[in-house]
């Protein structure tokens, strides 16, 4: 490996871009080498734009001759296993945008081919890295607020979902695209693992998946008991238009303590006609703009001292199982045991 670490990033979308203009940009130690894309259009596009001269439309093609020391992976999920072997298998280090992968025996590939290689498998678990998280975490542990008593965890999108989420057998759902990351601060804020679940759902934005997606649903709720008997509660919503909402609440015995906010700055505006109003935050890329870089770097460190990521190959794994089992419950009406 030379002085940087070169990446090769794989979907060129939405999350994909962010991870690779923090390389172009605020990440010193890793550089972008190629991008990967079905699309050969999109392909071209981001090379462009990110002013890298490799582009490729296979994967296996970029892993094998890119030259790069690591991957990107930011494909639609279900190819993430795949992907992830393959780069494992040529000796690249992975980074794996969440959900970490369809199903639990994916994710033990992943995990088995990453340690047989004897590389590093980060998982985009990015609110890990988030300044405000972590200090609600320290908060909780502190025992100002006493014994933690319930987690309840939000996150609401305002964009329509893209034609490949409809298909919860292709995608897993809301459950994995949007709370894959509830589901992790979950777990990483209880300090234990879900015992059962219960889940409900139902579509009532998403028109034009009705007819041929019987199965989607924009809006979910999930309740969770923890082993060591903490309750959890996460909610999640697809094309809600009012912006971009991810809050968390902790309560305890003698307090509660509460992260995210809606509000984008702090200016408020007072008018005889508008009432009082506030500018709300439009999307995840602001909202956890830090987190992505912070993250970024923290595999770059990884990768070059050898480091265990904060979230790992078995967190995406457990996050993975309560998906499918939020999944199970809303198909079957019934509380899964985990
Ligand atoms: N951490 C986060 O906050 C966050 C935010 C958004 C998305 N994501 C995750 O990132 C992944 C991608 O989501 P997105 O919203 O960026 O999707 P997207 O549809 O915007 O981009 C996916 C890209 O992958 C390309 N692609 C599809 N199959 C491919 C293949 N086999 N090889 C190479 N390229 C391929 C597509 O052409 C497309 O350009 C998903 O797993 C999603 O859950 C994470």
């Amino acid at each position: 490996m030379g002085a940087k670490v070169k990446l090769c990033l794989i979907g060129t979308g939405r999350a994909g871009m962010i991870h690779a203009e923090n390389f172009c940009t605020n990440v010193k130690d890793g550089e972008m080498a190629a991008v990967s894309d079905v699309d050969a259009e999109r392909a071209q596009a981001a090379a462009r734009e990110l002013g890298v001269e490799k582009w490729y439309t296979d994967y296996r093609k970029a892993i094998r001759e890119s030259g790069a020391d690591a991957v990107i992976i930011a494909t639609p999920t279900k190819f993430h296993c795949e992907i992830a072997v393959y780069a494992a298998e040529n000796g690249l280090h992975i980074f794996c945008e969440k959900p970490m992968a369809m199903s639990v025996p994916e994710c033990q590939r992943m995990i088995k081919a990453a340690e047989e290689n004897k590389v590093i498998l980060q998982i985009g678990f990015m609110r890990r890295f988030s300044e405000d998280f972590a200090r609600a975490k320290e908060i909780a542990y502190s025992g100002e607020i006493g014994e933690i008593v319930m987690i309840k965890s939000l996150t609401r999108g305002p964009s329509t979902p893209h034609e490949w989420m409809y298909d919860i057998k292709k995608s897993n759902g809301p459950l994995a695209e949007v709370n894959s990351h509830d589901l992790d601060t979950l777990r990483w804020f209880s300090e234990s693992e879900p015992e059962s679940i219960y889940a409900l759902g139902g579509n009532y934005r998403c028109e034009a998946a009705r007819e041929q997606y019987p199965d989607f649903y924009d809006t979910v709720i999930l309740n969770i008991r923890m082993k060591n008997g903490i309750i959890g509660c996460i909610e999640g919503a697809q094309g809600v238009g009012y912006g971009y909402d991810a809050r968390v609440e902790i309560l305890g015995t003698r307090g509660m303590i509460t992260v995210g906010d809606l509000k984008k700055n702090s200016v408020v505006t007072c008018s005889k006609d508008g009432g009082m109003k506030s500018d709300i935050v439009e999307s995840w890329r602001n909202l956890f703009e830090t987190a992505y870089e912070k993250e970024d770097k923290a595999f770059i460190q990884c990768i070059l001292e050898g480091e265990k990521p904060l979230a790992g190959g078995e967190d995406g794994l457990k996050a993975v199982a309560m998906v499918n089992a939020g999944n199970e419950s809303i198909t079957t009406g019934k509380i899964v045991t985990m």
